[in-house]
């Protein structure tokens, strides 16, 4: 059988580098060589070789997050080049790594988001009405971010301009939103025209740690990461729907997770990943281990997926 060519990018230029170049470690170890010719790319460097080789190119995937990576810039230059790709395309890609679009799509859905205003970096001195409005504690986003970079939770009004302007570092606008006291789910989904949801995980970072931030991402041991969630069946599907819906609002393919909160039976929608984490300890690759896909075989479905296009 002919192998398929599979072109792995991973690195790129977002304040994500090092994560993204963990998992594609860890996906060219997990790429069946037997189905797959792997050739890795770092578009930080390789843009130039990518383009002179494209017609070697039977899919590209990309293992990148963040602006440059995940946000539509990178599928297009594939796009151009007529290489398919695993996940979300051009606009689903965009769309989803600016906060702020995503949440008005899920409004219209008739989703809940937390309550939230936006700030400009140019135009700040409303930031304080903003909290008095949403009320403490308030959660610190950039509307274009991931890793939980450059956020923050702030308990009184005093601390506001300092989180305000370690978000600004990431970004020129920056979301404030009510903190939502609950259970933290994240649910995958995987298809392009049949939309399979996979089994919850429930986010439990150990205490010390306010939310689910950089190092409790990343550190060992950090966060209990419980799979299938402890919630009960009834509310799984609701949460499943939802994680749907969302998927559907942002015209994602292939693969999506989407970060929730529970509060009292309201399922509040924090964001949605087009390229979530691709380690095998990731919470995609563990939900999918939990519905009966390996990692590898995960990356089998990505690959098909994308080259059903
Ligand atoms: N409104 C909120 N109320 C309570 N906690 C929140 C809220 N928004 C975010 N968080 C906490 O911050 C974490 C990161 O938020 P979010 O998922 O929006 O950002 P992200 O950096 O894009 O994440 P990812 O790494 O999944 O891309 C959440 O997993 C959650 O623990
Ligand atoms: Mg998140």
């Amino acid at each position: 059988m002919q192998k398929i060519t599979v072109a792995l990018l991973s690195g790129g230029i977002s304040s994500e580098r090092d994560v993204s170049i963990k998992s594609g470690n860890e996906v060219y170890k997990a790429l069946d060589k037997d189905k797959y010719h792997v050739i890795r790319y770092d578009p930080k460097t390789d843009l130039a070789q990518i383009v002179a080789e494209h017609s070697t190119i039977d899919i590209a995937l990309i293992i990148m997050h963040g602006p440059y990576g995940e946000d539509g810039t990178i599928q297009g230059l594939l796009d151009l080049l007529g290489i398919p790709y695993q996940g979300s395309g051009v606009l689903a890609s965009a769309v989803a790594m600016d906060k702020l679009i995503s949440k008005k799509l899920y409004e219209k859905e008739g989703l809940t988001v937390p309550p939230y205003m936006v700030i400009d970096q140019n135009d700040y001195h409303h930031a304080k009405d903003s909290i008095r409005h949403l009320g403490l504690p308030v959660i610190i986003k950039p509307v274009k971010g991931g890793s939980s970079i450059g956020m923050d939770i702030v308990y009184s009004e005093s601390d506001l301009s300092v989180s305000l302007e370690n978000a600004f570092q990431y970004d020129r606008q920056v979301i404030l939103e009510s903190y939502i006291k609950g259970t933290e789910v994240t649910c995958g989904i995987l298809g392009n025209n049949e939309l399979l949801p996979l089994p919850l995980i429930e986010i439990v970072p150990n205490q010390g740690y306010r939310f689910f931030d950089y190092e409790a991402k990343y550190k060992p041991g950090a966060t209990q990461e419980i799979c299938p969630a402890n919630i009960d069946d009834d509310l799984t599907l609701k949460v499943q729907e939802c994680a749907i819906r969302a998927h559907k609002a942002l015209g994602c393919r292939g693969c999506s997770r989407t970060d929730m909160i529970i509060n009292d039976g309201e399922i509040y929608i924090l964001e949605t990943n087009t390229i979530p984490g691709m380690t095998p300890t990731s919470l995609l690759p563990q939900a999918a281990q939990a519905g009966g896909l390996n990692f590898s075989q995960l990356l089998d479905r990505l690959i098909e997926l994308g080259m059903q296009k």
